[in-house]
């Protein structure tokens, strides 16, 4: 275990800001963590993991710990399903490769998601109709103050979309080490449902998918709406969708004939953001380094030197005319720093 001082992070957030750590250490096991937390010289910390869902606006006076801790096992199985657990530091795509080549299915969905396996939890990443709370049986985490690994149910995690535990009463106090998955042998239950995957598939003439099927078509809708990270600097969608009442919907819908909306309760429907930021006149918008990704109005992107205040400010002011035009308030998804 090294301690680095003054490093850049530009490399270790996806946006890839250029912000400074004042000290740095990767821990690749959870007695180094221990360790690292127990550094007296370094009482302030700042947990990093994938750097996939965050933006940068400072650089951070603390001990930057970089979570780096590698493996998957099976734990066990049946006829049917699998038990797999992943350590933290594990990249979230390559974690779902290694479950496509053995034919281990329910994660297929979420393939090409940038991130880590232990954060991917804190957010419950989810796309094309799965969220990782479905095939999500237990974490462990590290109590930052008690230095005690305790064990997270799917029910204590507390489990919503783009929420836990781990961004509400949690915060800050835990660091997830290791993801176990229940995953399916055979019969896998495919989601194909959404809009999407269903013309991909019907695109490469595929009547019969396999989940790698299904895993490709993800993959090419993504790459075709998504900037690659390590091309362009982005964070994926950097507002949540709103969700709003049906009243309030149906008023819009007298002045917006064609606003999209997904029930999502008796009451409530939930608005695409993109829509809404596309109608505002920001999709492609693009003010020097920075701006609003010409595919997918959702993504703030870094073309190559912004720095994480010229995001936020576009960001206020995405959310400014929304708030004008719609009256609806749409809030960050992406942790700001
Ligand atoms: N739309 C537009 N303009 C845009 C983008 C979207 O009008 O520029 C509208 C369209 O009506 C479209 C609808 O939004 O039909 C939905 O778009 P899409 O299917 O691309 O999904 P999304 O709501 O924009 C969400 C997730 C993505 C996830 C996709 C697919 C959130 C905040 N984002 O995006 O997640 O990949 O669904 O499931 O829920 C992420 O969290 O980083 C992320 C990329």
């Amino acid at each position: 275990m090294q301690i680095q001082h003054d490093i850049s992070l530009k490399s270790y957030n996806t946006f890839g800001i250029d912000a400074k750590a004042k000290h740095f250490i990767s821990v690749s096991s959870v007695q180094e963590l221990t360790d690292a937390l127990n550094l007296e010289d370094y009482p302030d910390i700042f947990i990093l993991g994938g750097g996939s869902n965050m933006l940068l606006t400072q650089d951070i006076n603390a001990l930057v710990i970089h979570v780096n801790i590698k493996g998957i096992t099976i734990v066990s199985e049946n006829e049917t399903h699998v038990l797999i657990k992943a350590e933290a530091g594990e990249n979230w795509h390559e974690f779902v490769s290694w479950c496509l080549v053995r034919d281990f299915g329910g994660v297929e969905n979420l393939s090409l998601i940038p991130g880590n396996v232990g954060t991917a939890p804190i957010q419950n990443i989810g796309a094309y109709g799965v969220e990782l709370k479905d095939s999500f049986v237990s974490c462990e985490a590290l109590n930052v103050h008690t230095k005690e690994l305790k064990s997270f149910s799917n029910t204590d995690c507390q489990f919503d979309y783009r929420n836990s535990i781990f961004k509400q009463e949690a915060k800050g106090d835990y660091i997830i080490c290791n993801v176990t998955f229940k995953l399916t042998k055979n019969q896998h239950k495919l989601h194909t449902a959404y809009g999407a995957i269903q013309s991909e598939l019907d695109n490469i003439q595929i009547s019969n998918p396999t989940i790698q099927d299904v895993s490709k078509a993800v993959i090419t809708i993504r790459q075709s709406k998504l900037p690659d990270p390590k091309e362009i600097g982005n964070s994926g969608s950097f507002f949540k969708n709103p969700v709003i009442t049906n009243e309030a919907y149906q008023k819009l819908q007298i002045l917006f004939e064609d606003i999209p909306g997904y029930p999502v309760s008796q009451n409530e429907t939930k608005v695409p953001a993109g829509w809404l930021i596309e109608k505002a006149g920001f999709k492609g918008k693009r003010f020097g380094d920075y701006g609003v990704h010409k595919k997918q109005a959702l993504v703030l992107v870094n073309y190559g030197n912004a720095n994480g205040t010229d995001i936020l400010n576009l960001a206020k002011l995405i959310q400014n005319t929304i708030m004008r035009i719609f009256g609806i308030q749409i809030e960050a998804e992406v942790n700001i720093i």
